[in-house]
C-alpha cells in the first residue's frame, strides 16, 4: 500500500533556471539496446527513476553487470556475460517497457521468453504490430497462457509496413534487424525524438541505418555492434511540464537543454496562449514568459511531429483556469482522459464524449484529495495543485517517481511548495521503490 503522497500548495509565480535529466522514453530503450553488444557501455544523464531501476534488475536477471552512479546520473553496463533470454512475470507487469528486451534478445540469441505485457489504465496497449512483423521476419511465436515463446533460427531482412506509427514496434524491429543480415525495411516508422536518439546509438555502436522521407527507416545488418558512450536526450517531457507549471503559475523559466526542436507544436500552443516563448540557437534551450491573462487553445494529439500524447493531460489543467474554450482529442490511447474526473474534483469544467475533453475555463480552482492514474495524469494533479487555492494531496505518487527524477525538487527550487509526505503506517516499510531498489545495487 501506497505510503507518500505529494503535497502541493497553491504557488507563487515559478522563477528561474532548471536543469533537464535524459528522457526515460529514451533512456529505457537504449538499456536494451546494449544487449545487441558484448562488452561495457556508459550511458550519462540517465534519470534516477523506478522505470531506470526496473529495467536495471532486468538486464541483471539476464546476465548483465550494472552499475548505476545515480548522484552522477551515469550508469556503466557490461553485457559480456548476459546468457539468458527470459523475462519473468514480474518485470513485465512492473513496467511494460520490459517488452523492448524482445528485439535485441532474438538478435543476440535467437530465442526471447517474454511474459505478455499487461494493459494499463489508459489503453490495452497490444503488441500484435512487434509480433506479426516478428513472424514477417522469421520468428516463430508460441503462446502459453500469459508466456510468448519467440524462435528465430535466423533473421530475414524484410519490408516491414506498421500499420501505424507505434514507438515501440519501430524500437523492437529496429533493433532485431541491425543484426539482421541483408536490408530491412520499416515503413511508416515512428520517428520520435527518443527512437532518433537510440538510432544514434546504434549507429555508434556500429550499425547501418539511414531514414528516407516520409518515414522509412533502411537497415543493412552487420555482423557485430561495439559497445558505447552515450549522453542521453534530454527530456522533453520534463522540460514541457516545467514550461506548463511556469505558465501556470504566471512565471519566468529558463530552460538551456530544453529540444526546443523535438516539441515545436506543444510550443505553439504556448504561444497561443499568449506566453512569450523564445528558443535558443539551433533549436536547443526554451525560456518562457508567462502571460498573466491566458488565452484557451485547443489541441489534437498525434504521433511525432504533432503534439505530443505524454503532454495531454498537463496541458489540459493549464486550459483548466484560461480564458475561453478549449477541445482537447486525444487520438493515441483510447483510455486517456482519467485525469478528467480528478481535475473535475478542484472545480474544472470538463466534459468528455468520446475521446474528447471540452474544458470551460474557471476562475478559480480548490485543492483536492486527488488520485494519480499514470504518470502524466501525475503532471496534470501536480499543475492543478499549483494553480488551486488551498491545498492539494496526491496519492498514486509511484506513477510520479516512475517517470521522473525528483521534479518536486526542481519545482520547489523555482518557489513552488510541494513536498513528498510519508505516512507512517503501523508495520508497513514506508519505502521509496527506488531507494529500496537502490540498496540491492548500489556498487
Ligand atoms: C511509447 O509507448 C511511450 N513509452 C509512451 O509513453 C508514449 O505515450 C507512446 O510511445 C506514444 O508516443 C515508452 O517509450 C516506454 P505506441 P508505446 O506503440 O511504444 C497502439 C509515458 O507516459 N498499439 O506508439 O507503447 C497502442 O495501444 C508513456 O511515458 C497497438 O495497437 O506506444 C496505442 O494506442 C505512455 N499495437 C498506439 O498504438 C501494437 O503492437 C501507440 O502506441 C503497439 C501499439
Amino acid at each position: 500500500m501506497n505510503t507518500s503522497y505529494l503535497q502541493v500548495e497553491r504557488s507563487v509565480p515559478l522563477q528561474g533556471k532548471a536543469e533537464l535529466v535524459g528522457a526515460k522514453n529514451a533512456v529505457l530503450v537504449i538499456m536494451a539496446s546494449l544487449l545487441l553488444t558484448r562488452g561495457k557501455s556508459r550511458l550519462s544523464n540517465v534519470p534516477r527513476s523506478a522505470d531506470v531501476i526496473h529495467m536495471i534488475l532486468l538486464l541483471r536477471q539476464l546476465g548483465a553487470e550494472v552499475s548505476f552512479f545515480a548522484e552522477e546520473h551515469v550508469l556503466e553496463v557490461d553485457t559480456t556475460q548476459v546468457n539468458k533470454w527470459q523475462v519473468s512475470p514480474d518485470s513485465m507487469k512492473k513496467m511494460r517497457a520490459s517488452i523492448l528486451v524482445m528485439g535485441p534478445l532474438l538478435a543476440r540469441f535467437g530465442y526471447a521468453d517474454i511474459a505478455l505485457p499487461g494493459g494499463c489504465v489508459i489503453g490495452a496497449r497490444p503488441i500484435d504490430y512487434h509480433l506479426k512483423n516478428f513472424v514477417k521476419m522469421g520468428v516463430e511465436i508460441r503462446e502459453n497462457g500469459d508466456f510468448l515463446y519467440a524462435r528465430a533460427s535466423t533473421l530475414k531482412p524484410t519490408r516491414l509496413v506498421l500499420e501505424y506509427p507505434s514507438v515501440g514496434a519501430t524500437e523492437n524491429l529496429l533493433m532485431a534487424a541491425v543484426l539482421t543480415s541483408g536490408v530491412t525495411y520499416i515503413v511508416n516508422a515512428a520517428l520520435e525524438p527518443e527512437v532518433l536518439d537510440l538510432i544514434v546509438v546504434l549507429k555508434k555502436m556500429g550499425a547501418k541505418i539511414t531514414i528516407t522521407p516520409p518515414a522509412v527507416i533502411e537497415i543493412e545488418g552487420v555482423h557485430e555492434l561495439q559497445s558505447i558512450e552515450h549522453a542521453i536526450l534530454a527530456d522533453r517531457l520534463e522540460a514541457g511540464t516545467l514550461l506548463i507549471a511556469t505558465a501556470a503559475t504566471g512565471g519566468y523559466i529558463d530552460l538551456p537543454q530544453a529540444p526546443a526542436h523535438a516539441m515545436e507544436v506543444f510550443l505553439l500552443k504556448l504561444e497561443e496562449m499568449g506566453h512569450k516563448v523564445e528558443v535558443g540557437p539551433y533549436g536547443v534551450g526554451v525560456r518562457l514568459h508567462a502571460t498573466d491573462k491566458p488565452r484557451a487553445v485547443s489541441f489534437k494529439t498525434s504521433p511525432y511531429p504533432g503534439f505530443p500524447t505524454d503532454l495531454q493531460a498537463p496541458m489540459m489543467a493549464l486550459q483548466c483556469t484560461a480564458q475561453g474554450k478549449s477541445v482537447v482529442h486525444e487520438t493515441v490511447f483510447e483510455n486517456r482522459l482519467l485525469h478528467v474526473r480528478e481535475l473535475q474534483k478542484m472545480g474544472a469544467q470538463i466534459t468528455v464524449e468520446h475521446n474528447t475533453a471540452t474544458i470551460t475555463g474557471v476562475d478559480e480552482l480548490y485543492g483536492a484529495s486527488v488520485i494519480a492514474t499514470d504518470i502524466r495524469a501525475s503532471c496534470a494533479l501536480v499543475i492543478a495543485g499549483l494553480m488551486a487555492k488551498g491545498t492539494t494531496t496526491m496519492t498514486g505518487i509511484h506513477h510520479w517517481k516512475r517517470g521522473y527524477d525528483a521534479l518536486e525538487e526542481k519545482l520547489a527550487q523555482l518557489g513552488a511548495h510541494i513536498i513528498v509526505r510519508e505516512v507512517e503506517e503501523e508495520n508497513v516499510q514506508s519505502s521509496y521503490v527506488v531507494e529500496e531498489t537502490e540498496k540491492q545495487i548500489r556498487v
